[in-house]
């Protein structure tokens, strides 16, 4: 099965100084093992946590206006070029948009399937030595990051490139970065559709996120 996505480069329409916000801000994220998702986790069962950094909707609304504002017009746009039926932003303020952040080696990000219909990321950083793509399988039932890595589709992070995806059938990760002073940070942000709902997104994950439904 085929896996496709789209590319905006939105170098136009960042505000100066982005980056430099956006990393710092990625450098004050929660930082810890996070446990497996329910329902949506794709890792092997040897596989209780994973280490890397979060910066939660509610941390990146003030620290981040800019991008708050984005998710809710420029790259909601975006989002419904990309798609061919019509999208809306996440109201529930707790989920729209979040930074997830990788520091050194030994960080990745959870093997997992979305349950959105439709997800926009924006990389803020660059990797020269390697490492941080993102990794998508080709196969649905693909159930540990082995099994992604046999057949798969690889896409490196640029820096003001903004993607769009649907994240439902193809399980996906992120590798760890290959340089030990690296930072990897990604505003990742949730799009519905008309057909696909957010009253679909499963109640597991709120309790497990947020402590309840
Ligand atoms: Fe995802």
């Amino acid at each position: 099965m085929s896996f496709c996505w789209t590319t905006f480069d939105v170098t136009n329409r960042l505000p100066n100084g982005w980056r430099r916000a956006a990393r710092a801000a990625g450098a004050s994220a929660d930082f810890r093992e996070f446990p497996r998702t329910p329902i949506l986790s794709r890792e092997s069962v040897q596989v209780p946590y994973i280490r890397r950094g979060r910066l939660h909707a509610h941390q990146v609304r003030p620290r981040l206006p800019w991008l708050y504002q984005l998710y809710r017009d420029f790259f909601l746009e975006l989002a419904g070029d990309a798609c061919a039926e019509p999208v809306a932003p996440a109201l529930d303020e707790r989920y729209g948009v979040v930074l997830n952040v990788q520091r050194g080696t030994r960080m990745r990000f959870e093997c997992h399937v979305d349950s959105n219909p439709l997800t926009g990321l924006l990389f803020c950083t660059d990797h020269p030595a390697g490492g941080g793509e993102l990794v998508f399988a080709h196969d649905p039932a693909a159930t540990d990051v082995e099994a992604v890595d046999r057949d798969c589709t690889v896409i490196r992070p640029h820096a003001v490139h903004l993607i769009f995806f649907d994240g439902r059938y193809h399980p996906h990760y992120a590798r760890p970065l290959v340089d030990e002073t690296d930072i990897r940070v990604v505003a990742v942000m949730n799009f519905y559709t008309k057909f696909y709902p957010e009253s679909t997104r499963p109640p597991e994950l709120n309790r497990h996120l947020f402590g309840d439904g």
